[in-house]
């Protein structure tokens, strides 16, 4: 095992994806947790962080901070095409569109592979500097064809501690192990739902840099039972392993496991959890893995309640979310801020709108596409494609990949059932877009999706109107503030 005890942080500013934990607010948290000298660590989000590196590009490269981190790559020849790629001086005009970037395919594309490497290096390039902390990065394993040339980019720029959740990340430590020692390494895709010998992706990091060598970061996996967090420890015991868990329940922002007990809904229509679904802490803390507990737990009471309950802390992401650091786009937030003062915020969490099958919490907010009428009104397309799904036509044909959100023609063509296709949302470019990079279409902005927990309980803590705003320095000042988790830690 390769555990850091360096690495044990009681906070984890959980990874925000798409967008929202970008480097400005993983630096903003380490640096406010060495100015105060409390145990916190930030975390970046990499799900689908190279076409959003490719839009900033085109936007000009505010401050120049991309342009330092790409000169800091290993491999300049490389770092200079991605950027002559997308890079526009000024910036795009705010009414032209983006160009695409290519979409990840079974088998990887070499320009794909370059952007995705070089945008997850300059993340964690600049998510390092001018502190001493070590930060983590943040992938969903449902998102799996990128997933290679991700952890490569983030190594290359040495990232800390890797956390994956939505899924059964079983192979990423294997990964970190082959590329701290240069070697090629394979990635298993689930092709109509199954892992196959014959379904690997393949990725030999000596075509892309001449390094040979690298620090293997701490893998922390994400889960929602007892049962997961067995297995992981279990099929791990021989390789780099597993070295903490985030124990993630129903009411995080972003996307959640679904509950055990299926077909149970409320009259909001969202998902049912029950206490199948309450993960056992005195047994999880038998595997002799640190933890940390997520969803609902930014309170200094509670935080000091995880620490007695056997965790080493807790994740959290919603109150970072809303921090004058965040990338969430500034009027959204200054909207949520407002309502969550109010006692008028309210998150649903819908079983539908993901693509990826998993129940996704929904700020309900006008002019969003949770708004019906918005809904209605944008045209499905498909051309980031991070939530696709793998199938085979037939047993000679190659991998081919559909969303449920793509138009629904393309997607029963391509095989997909009708009703699969019912209620769901594009969550990349409607992410993009609550990340201020929304693509224009025939004029038009791309509509906005917003993700958030189900507890903003912090709120009045850290403003004291509605017009209020915050930093992640007041944030952690609050998460820290308390006598009991004082005594705790
Ligand atoms: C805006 C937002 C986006 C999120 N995106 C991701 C993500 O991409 N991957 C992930 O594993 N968790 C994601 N999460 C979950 C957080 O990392 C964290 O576990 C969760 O927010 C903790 O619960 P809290 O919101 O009550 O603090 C997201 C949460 C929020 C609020």
């Amino acid at each position: 095992m390769n555990s850091n005890p360096e690495l044990k942080a009681v906070v984890i500013q959980g990874g925000m994806g798409v967008g929202v934990s970008r480097y400005p607010l993983t630096r903003a948290v380490s640096l406010a947790g060495e100015k105060l000298g409390v145990p916190i660590m930030g975390t970046l989000s990499g799900t689908g962080i190279g076409p959003v590196v490719a839009r900033i590009l085109q936007n000009g490269d505010p401050g120049g901070h991309y342009q330092r981190a790409f000169e800091a790559f290993p491999n300049q020849k490389m770092a200079e095409h991605v950027w002559n790629t997308y890079y526009i001086e000024g910036g795009k005009a705010a009414d032209k569109s983006y160009k695409p970037t290519p979409m990840v395919n079974f088998v990887l594309g070499q320009n794909v592979a370059e952007l995705i490497i070089c945008a997850n290096f300059a993340e964690v390039w600049l998510g390092k500097q001018d502190h001493n902390r070590p930060i983590a990065i943040n992938y969903l394993e449902k998102i799996q064809t990128p997933h290679l040339p991700e952890l490569y980019g983030a190594m290359l720029a040495g990232v800390d501690v890797v956390i994956m959740g939505a899924g059964i990340p079983d192979q990423v430590p294997g990964v970190l192990d082959k590329f701290s020692r240069g070697q090629p390494a394979s990635y298993l895709i689930d092709v109509d739902g199954k892992r196959l010998p014959e379904n690997a992706m393949i990725f030999n990091p000596s075509v892309y840099t001449h390094v040979t060598q690298l620090k293997r970061p701490d893998f922390y996996a994400i889960v929602a039972s007892n049962v997961l967090a067995k297995v992981l420890k279990v099929r791990q015991k021989n390789i780099g392993g597993v070295n903490g868990f985030i124990v993630e329940n129903s009411k995080a922002g972003g996307h959640n496991a679904p509950p055990r007990e299926k077909n149970q809904f409320n009259k909001r229509g969202e998902p049912v959890y029950g206490p199948k679904d309450e993960v056992n802490l005195k047994e999880l803390a038998n595997l002799n893995v640190p933890f940390w507990l997520a969803g609902a737990y930014a309170d200094p009471q509670k935080i000091a309640e995880a620490i007695v309950a056997g965790a080493s802390g807790i994740q959290a992401g919603s109150i970072f979310a809303l921090c004058e650091e965040s990338g969430l786009r500034d009027d959204l937030k200054r909207s949520i801020i407002k309502l969550a003062f109010e006692g008028k915020l309210d998150v649903i969490s819908d079983p539908r709108c993901s693509p990826s099958g998993f129940p996704f919490n929904v700020v309900q907010l006008s002019d969003t596409i949770s708004d019906p009428k918005v809904y209605g009104a944008r045209l499905r397309i498909c051309d980031i494609g991070y939530l696709r799904q793998a199938y085979r036509e037939n047993d000679e044909g190659g991998v081919r990949f559909h969303c449920p959100a793509e138009p629904v023609k393309t997607y029963t063509k391509r095989g997909g059932r009708i009703e699969d296709t019912e209620g769901r949302v594009c969550l990349c470019n409607n992410l993009f877009a609550a990340a201020g990079l929304g693509q224009i279409r025939n004029g038009e902005l791309e509509p906005a999706i917003v993700t958030l927990g189900h507890d903003w309980g912090f709120i009045r803590y850290l403003i004291t109107n509605g017009n209020g705003r915050y930093t992640a320095e007041n944030a952690i000042t609050y998460l820290f503030g308390n006598q009991a988790l004082k005594a705790a830690v």
